[in-house]
């Protein structure tokens, strides 16, 4: 994995490059959502979007805050694509319905990535991102022509320990595992996140099985 940003000259490795051949074989025929537009991941993402011509609705706290969405519309400049940037929070209720509007997929990202500058981690990590899934799951089901959302989780969410890949047939951990133990207080928060945020779509698929 690089850590550059998009648009600057660093090698692109394998993961890069097979994220952009995948992106480019989506259809174009309707806009895409990509959540969090400004973070690391989802900033690959609309770069990868809109080199492949696609209309990109991007979603941001502040539209108008250059200095969280400035390299956006430098990677716009000269690409094929439309960026279009929204405001939505994901403690706010319906506050994604109009970037999804007449969208197919969703690419939800969003989600707070700290290290520190908080004193209360449930409130600061843990709460956005279980109620910002619920709500962006629940206006996915809301609005019509919404067919996929995809979301980025973590190997946190599913390997704690060494002891985890020991047990697991083959050493091969997969979507159907999932960290086995409550790290809340021990480790690094944003595990916790992640495994919450799994949660919520767990609750989502049972609620709307
Ligand atoms: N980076 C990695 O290598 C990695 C690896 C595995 C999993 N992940 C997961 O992928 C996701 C994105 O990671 P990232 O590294 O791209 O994070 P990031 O750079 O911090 O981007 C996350 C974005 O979420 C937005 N955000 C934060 N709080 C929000 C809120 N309350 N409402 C709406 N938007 C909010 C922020 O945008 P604004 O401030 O502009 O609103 C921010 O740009 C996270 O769930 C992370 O756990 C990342």
């Amino acid at each position: 994995m690089v850590t550059s940003l998009p648009g600057s000259t660093g090698e692109q490795c394998n993961t890069h490059r097979f994220a952009k051949m995948s992106l480019s074989t989506i259809q174009n025929t309707t806009p895409i959502v990509v959540t969090g537009a400004s973070g690391y991941i989802a900033s690959w993402l609309v770069r990868y979007l809109l080199e492949a011509g696609h209309t990109v609705h991007g979603t941001v706290r502040d539209p108008n805050c250059m200095e969280r969405v400035k390299h956006l519309h430098k990677i716009a400049e000269g690409l094929p694509g439309t960026l279009r940037l929204f405001a939505a929070d994901l403690l706010r209720e319906g506050s994604f319905d109009d970037a999804m509007q007449g969208c197919e997929i969703i690419m939800h990202t969003a989600s707070p990535f700290l290290l520190d500058g908080f004193t209360d981690a449930k409130e600061a990590l843990i709460r956005p991102a279980v109620e910002g899934t619920r709500n962006i799951l629940e206006a996915s089901n809301r609005i019509p022509s919404i067919r996929r959302v995809v979301l980025t989780s973590s190997i946190a969410a599913i390997y704690g320990d060494t002891i985890d890949a020991r047990d697991i047939p083959g050493n091969l951990l997969d979507e159907t595992h999932w960290k086995r133990f409550d790290t809340a207080g021990r480790l690094f928060w944003n595990m916790n996140t992640q495994q919450d945020y799994e949660e919520a779509v767990r609750i989502w698929r049972t609620e709307n099985a």
